[in-house]
């Protein structure tokens, strides 16, 4: 039997916080029976992470982020920090989404959020994934290698923290057509090696795949019937209560 799944709702910017807080109720009250063995995350935006707090208060759904600036406290106009999202309650936060790198989020960046997020005690989504440019020359593995290699560079794990890795193709996010679940195997194996080099043996119950890009209830245990994937980082279908309930009943 595998140990405990992730699914992770990501709700980029697609939602006002009155509409977020509605979203974080249903999806509440629709999982109160929710398998135990399932962590359930919902990162809202930031403007709706105090609202979805209050929303979510009473139940085991934890909170996350999307992003989060390396350093602390100080004059960085626009910026919200790892040290303010912790402050506010979020346990885990997304970092290296492809919708960020494109934004000119680079490797380095990534390490130092990856280094800040585990010293205030927030669990690290990190997502990985080629694009179509990069899959079609062949270079997909490289990628994945060298994505987890920079973002785990010079981490040190405690002994109960814990690192999630995102595999999630970029050109699936958002089309609506997932990847085979053989796909997303070969690319958690890659995944897992990498880890294993940069870490070593002892680090790698810490460690949990993950899969994102186009997860919807129709596909997600092709996924999580992997003995390597272990849960979701959806996007699109967590914007509904009920396809993003279907999600969690069918991992
Ligand atoms: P999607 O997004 O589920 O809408 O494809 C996934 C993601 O970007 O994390």
């Amino acid at each position: 039997m595998k140990s405990e799944k992730f699914i992770i709702a990501n709700w980029k910017m697609q939602l006002d916080p009155t509409k977020a807080e509605k979203l974080a109720r249903d999806i509440k009250r629709l999982n109160s029976r929710a398998d135990k063995n399932t962590k359930l995350v919902i990162c809202p935006g930031f403007l709706s992470i105090v609202l979805v707090k209050k929303a979510l208060s009473g139940s085991r759904i934890a909170l996350g982020a999307q992003d989060g600036f390396y350093e602390d406290y100080g004059p960085f106009t626009g910026m919200v920090s790892l040290a303010q999202i912790k402050g506010l309650g979020c346990q885990y936060v997304i970092l290296g989404h492809s919708e960020r790198r494109a934004q000119g989020e680079t490797d380095q960046m990534v390490n130092k959020k990856v280094l800040t997020a585990l010293r205030h005690g927030l669990t690290p989504i990190v997502c990985v994934g080629e694009t179509f440019d990069e899959r079609k020359e062949g270079n997909r593995d490289l990628v994945l290698v060298h994505q987890v290699y920079e973002a785990m560079r010079n981490v040190k794990l405690k002994p109960s923290q814990k690192i999630v890795i995102a595999y999630e193709p970029v050109w699936v996010i958002g089309s609506g057509q997932a990847v085979e679940g053989k796909d997303a195997e070969h690319a958690a194996a890659v995944i897992r090696q990498s880890f294993l080099d940069s870490l070593g043996k002892k680090n790698m119950p810490a460690l949990s795949v993950i899969y994102g890009g186009s997860v919807s209830g129709e596909n997600i245990a092709e996924f999580t019937d992997l003995d390597d994937i272990t849960g979701a980082l959806v996007g699109g279908a967590s914007l509904d209560a009920k396809k993003f309930t279907d999600i969690i009943k069918n991992a």
